[in-house]
């Protein structure tokens, strides 16, 4: 089942997620439902807040960027509690988008280069060193889960500069091809 988007602004975004915990109902199906709304919306990373539920759990799929990064072909998995470990090296400053925050996209600083521990669906354990492009990718999945979204880490200035579309945002004032939900609905 595809799920309405949950868009930046919306306290769900900004709350810390907690634990997956294997009793956890229905997890199979919302991990299905977070990949049929990633899918429909075009996304190459969905975490559980982005479709209202405050847990620990990120679906990836970077395939459809495989003709332009090649290591990236076939790359998709879940993550449940995952942990990174930012390792040292040098932040690379690469533009983002994000499906809750539609329309903006904005270069962002990061270390391409993270220990990755987690489970997989089948609660089987992981620890893989991850670079490049997917550890981008991933620390942006994970922020979500500690409220935060990319445009937390833009500087000040650009901040300024997106600010009254962020406001948009909040109130659902924005054009995008998928189902969203926000914050503040303008009564129309
Ligand atoms: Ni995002």
């Amino acid at each position: 089942m595809i799920l309405p988007v949950y868009l930046y602004g919306h306290p769900v975004l900004k709350a810390v997620a907690k634990d997956v915990t294997p009793d956890y109902p229905d997890l199979d199906q919302l991990i299905e439902n977070m990949k049929e709304t990633m899918y429909d919306s075009e996304g190459i990373g969905i975490a559980a807040p982005q479709v209202g539920v405050s847990l620990r759990l990120v679906y990836i799929d970077v395939d459809v960027l495989g003709d332009d990064m090649p290591e990236l072909k076939g790359i998709k998995f879940v993550l449940i509690n995952p942990e990174i470990t930012i390792l040292d090296g040098e932040e690379i400053s690469r533009e983002e988008g994000c499906l809750s925050v539609p329309g903006i996209h904005e270069k962002v600083r990061r270390i391409e280069k993270i220990n990755l521990k987690w489970l997989d669906e089948n609660w089987q354990q992981h620890e893989q060193l991850i670079e490049g492009y997917l550890a981008r990718v991933v620390q942006h999945e994970c922020d979500h889960l500690n409220g935060k979204v990319f445009v937390d880490h833009i500087s000040p200035i650009r901040k300024q500069l997106v600010k009254a579309r962020l406001n948009d945002i909040s109130k659902g004032n924005v054009k995008c091809g998928y189902r969203t939900r926000c914050a503040r609905p303008t009564r129309k």
